[in-house]
């Protein structure tokens, strides 16, 4: 027998999330949710430590008519009123696919409506049509991170079991609408950064000077699973659309070869990167948390009924989102920003501005690791470049550092092909520039296509081409031709 590789071909995509970009907070009856009260802080060493650990009198302080902060998400970038020009520009740029999110209180204010706001199936209808008519396929998110306020203020956010009920309610009003137009969904975006960032992840307050209880973040999870698994099953008889789990991937490095540097590896890998996966793609809690549960005290409501939802409604695919790799040691050393976690120093790799450390190969090995585990399709779901770009005068924007990453990150995704693993898609995160989710920034950018505004709002909003887009077309175009 001859063995031969193959590089077999994927979709191409980019993505936003409705906080992040949208931006009309207030229009058509939406209500307000928890991204639209984490306001800009400008940078200090633990801003974005703070604007993700929201405390009660923060959201009270939100929700006043007059307040000195400003509110970036309720801005976003302006994605509500450029719905036909921002499509145009996809088409143009010639994706196969878009990963967008509904808002959940644009469709349902408060969350415990009982029939949908119109002005939102409006808003939404307008845009999976023009998206379908300019011949993507829709990847959906249903929940990026933003929860309706009120279910923070009246339930404490997903520690509630009330929410599961309310959520899976908004994601059948989502399949009995669009339902036949979407071609892939994630009821939950990186559904681990519940464990990091509860505010976000969970719609959890913090209380002021104590640590979140341990109980109630895992609770959340919990509940998110559930209706993650209720979503499938319920999106299984309504839609012919493949049903995913994502996670943000962190690919860790031991630092040495100190078997105590590489049991911490395990430990921290299996709690903050597989735990939920685990769950939502092979159908039950793996063995490794009973541990944890003990060792932390942590207890949890889980119905006889639950675990059954759970086995039986797994994920169809796995998704991730990756931007960096992190080093484990069981010394603490210099450490390094990263995405929802910070991280040691490697000195074999170069940061972002934001210190985020760039590693292609960790993409590779992830996609191995992640297929190996699982066995079923791979979708990057989310991979980017934050960077500072400077508009000039022509209205264009050099922004090489970008392009790079994406030809190393590309040519690694090619080797993961060759390795074997069942890949879908690459979805590149924030196409057109949005709001950054961990630190409320409009300067950390990394979308191929430039909005005109700045930290505090200000600016035109208008529109711009990168030098990125048009070597994101080619690359595209290119891949095309191999695939005929
Ligand atoms: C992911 C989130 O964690 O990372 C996105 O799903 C986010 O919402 C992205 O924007 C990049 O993070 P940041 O903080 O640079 O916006």
């Amino acid at each position: 027998m001859d063995f031969k590789t193959e590089i077999k071909p994927i979709l191409w995509g980019g993505a936003t999330a409705s906080s992040q970009y949208e931006g009309g907070w207030n229009e058509g009856g939406k209500g307000l949710d928890t991204q639209e009260c984490r306001p800009y802080l400008p940078k200090t060493s633990n801003a974005t430590t703070q604007t993700r650990l929201l405390t009660r009198k923060n959201i009270d302080e939100a929700k006043k008519t007059k307040t000195q902060m400003y509110y970036p998400f309720r801005k976003g970038t302006q994605g509500y009123y450029h719905v036909e020009e921002d499509i145009n520009l996809l088409k143009e740029l010639g994706i196969d696919v878009y990963r967008l999110s509904i808002s959940w209180a644009r469709l349902f204010p408060t969350g415990v409506e009982s029939e949908p706001n119109q002005a939102g199936i409006d808003y939404y209808t307008e845009v999976i049509t023009k998206i379908k008519q300019a011949g993507m396929k829709i990847f959906l998110t249903m929940n990026h991170y933003a929860v309706p306020i009120h279910l923070v203020d009246e339930y404490g956010g997903w520690s509630s079991r009330e929410l599961i009920d309310l959520y899976v309610h908004f994601a059948n009003v989502v399949f009995i609408n669009w339902g036949n137009q979407i071609d892939y969904y994630l009821p939950f975006n990186e559904i681990n950064a519940g464990y990091f960032s509860p505010y976000n992840g969970l719609g959890i307050l913090k209380e002021e000077n104590a640590d979140y209880d341990l109980s109630k973040v895992f609770q959340g999870l919990h509940n998110q699973f559930v209706a993650s698994a209720k979503t499938i099953a319920l999106g299984r008889e309504l839609t012919k659309a493949k049903s995913g789990c994502m996670v943000s991937v962190f690919c860790y490095y031991a630092e040495t070869p100190n078997p105590d540097d590489n049991m911490k590896l395990i430990q921290e890998e299996n709690i903050n990167q597989w735990f939920c996966s685990d769950v939502l793609m092979r159908g039950y809690y793996p063995s490794y948390m009973t541990r944890f549960f003990e060792e932390n005290k942590i207890t949890l409501n889980i119905e006889p009924e639950d675990l059954k939802f759970l086995e039986n409604d797994t994920a169809d695919f796995v998704s991730f989102s990756y931007y960096q790799s992190s080093v484990i040691s069981i010394n603490e050393r210099e450490m390094t920003a990263g995405n929802l976690v910070a991280t040691i120093k490697n000195p074999y790799l170069k940061a972002t501005e934001w210190g985020w450390q760039i590693d292609p190969v960790g993409l590779r090995i992830s996609l191995n690791k992640v297929y190996d585990r699982y066995q079923k399709p791979v979708f990057i779901s989310e991979n980017g470049f934050g960077d500072y770009d400077s508009l000039k005068p022509d209205g264009t924007i050099e922004d090489k550092n970008r392009i790079r990453y994406f030809e190393t990150h590309f040519e690694q995704i090619k080797e993961a092909l060759r390795d074997g693993v069942d890949l879908i898609g690459y979805i590149m995160w924030g196409v057109i520039d949005i709001v950054s989710a961990g630190s409320c920034e409009m300067e950390k950018r990394y979308g191929v296509i430039y909005v005109d505004a700045d930290n505090n709002g200000e600016g035109t909003y208008n529109r711009y081409k990168k030098d990125s887009f048009s070597w994101f077309q080619k690359y595209i175009e290119k891949e095309k031709l191999i695939e005929n």
